[in-house]
């Protein structure tokens, strides 16, 4: 097959794969092939914490979702590659639509996003008449087209506390991130019962149990965990607060709660100090997200070689889905930096 040929078969495979299934040459540097390809077209990679170490290697900017979705507001850059899954490349597209948005393998999910279908959460809106909704970033772009603001676990405390204090408030999709912010800020929150695979597989068991053989290692976790986790934890924080706090720390051992990736950042700030990844409840590696691990080296070689796979979104929902995201960054503005 010739190379046009390859392309189209390829491109047709997009529906089912979600990605450019073409052969990368072995010997190919794909590192330098990609910093090449950023530069040619102009283009800039962003990467969430839980990707690859290497795919974080390659990025202009890695960061949690907050960070990420300032710097995708930002860019002024043609093309917006997102290392991340397909809320994280919907982001971008929202906020700064005249640029290309790539994301490498479509299939790239969230199941804390698929635990929220919009023909539901509507029906869930229309049993709780004069709530504001406030959503969590982790969702899809139909869910934050229903939302008064968007919040990430950054600022997600702040954005419920910035509305009245009697002000009934529905909170969507996260129940474990949910119920933190309703405990933080006081308020009596109505939440949607999504939940995020990764963070829900800890066992506080065997975390007690590490705990016990590591007695100077401090728990640290992300709030997308479940309470009995957040309860024994000493710091709770985005992924981008959790790396903070490392450095910041006086202690030398952490248990980290979180997707396994941030560890590659924390080994790299704090070289001298020991993080230890949580127990999931079963032998596999659970605490790797597989949505976000789809993507890899070869699939970014691909997708900015050739330009696809591309997130496009219909304009009328892209403008519903800004009003409540712009909202948030005015809000925060000085939050999780
Ligand atoms: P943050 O990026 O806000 O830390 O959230 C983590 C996450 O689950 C992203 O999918
Ligand atoms: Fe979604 Fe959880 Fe993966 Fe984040 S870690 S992308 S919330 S499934």
């Amino acid at each position: 097959m010739d190379s046009a040929a390859l392309l189209t078969s390829a491109k047709s495979a997009l529906d089912t794969k979600g990605f450019l299934d073409l052969p990368v040459d072995p010997s190919l540097d794909l590192f330098e092939a990609i910093e090449r390809l950023k530069q040619e077209k102009n283009a800039v990679i962003l990467a969430h914490y839980y990707q690859d170490p290497d795919i974080q290697d390659i990025a202009d900017h890695i960061g949690d979702s907050l960070g990420l979705s300032r710097k995708a507001a930002e860019t002024d850059a043609d093309i917006i590659l997102f290392a991340g899954v397909h809320f994280m490349a919907e982001t971008a597209k929202i906020l700064n639509p005249t640029r290309k948005v790539l994301l490498p393998d479509l299939h790239a999910g969230c199941s804390l996003a698929d635990s929220c279908p919009p023909d539901a959460f509507k029906t869930f809106l229309d049993q709780h008449p004069g709530h504001a909704v406030v959503s969590y970033i982790n969702c899809t772009a139909e869910i934050k087209a229903l939302s008064d603001v968007i919040c990430t676990s950054s600022n997600a405390v702040h954005i419920v506390n910035s509305l009245p204090a009697d002000q009934p408030i529905v909170f969507a999709p996260d129940k474990n991130l949910g119920r933190y912010v309703a405990r933080e800020s006081g308020r009596d929150l109505v939440l949607w019962d999504g939940s995020c695979m990764v963070h829900e597989i800890f066992s506080a068991e065997k975390i007690a149990r590490l705990q016990h053989r590591h007695p100077e290692a401090a728990l640290i976790a992300h709030p997308e965990c479940e309470a009995v986790v957040l309860e024994q934890a000493s710091f709770i924080g985005s992924t981008t607060a959790l790396l903070n706090f490392v450095q910041e720390d006086g202690g030398s051992s952490y248990i980290v709660a979180t997707e396994t990736g941030i560890l590659h950042q924390m080994q790299k700030a704090a070289p001298e100090k020991t993080f230890i990844p949580a127990p999931p409840d079963n032998t596999c590696a659970c605490n790797d997200c597989p949505h976000m691990k789809r993507n890899t080296l070869e699939k970014i070689y691909l997708a900015l070689e050739h330009e696809a796979p591309e997130l496009e979104m219909e304009e009328s929902l892209r403008v519903r889905a800004k009003a409540p995201m712009d909202r948030m960054l005015e809000w925060s503005v000085g939050i999780g930096r």
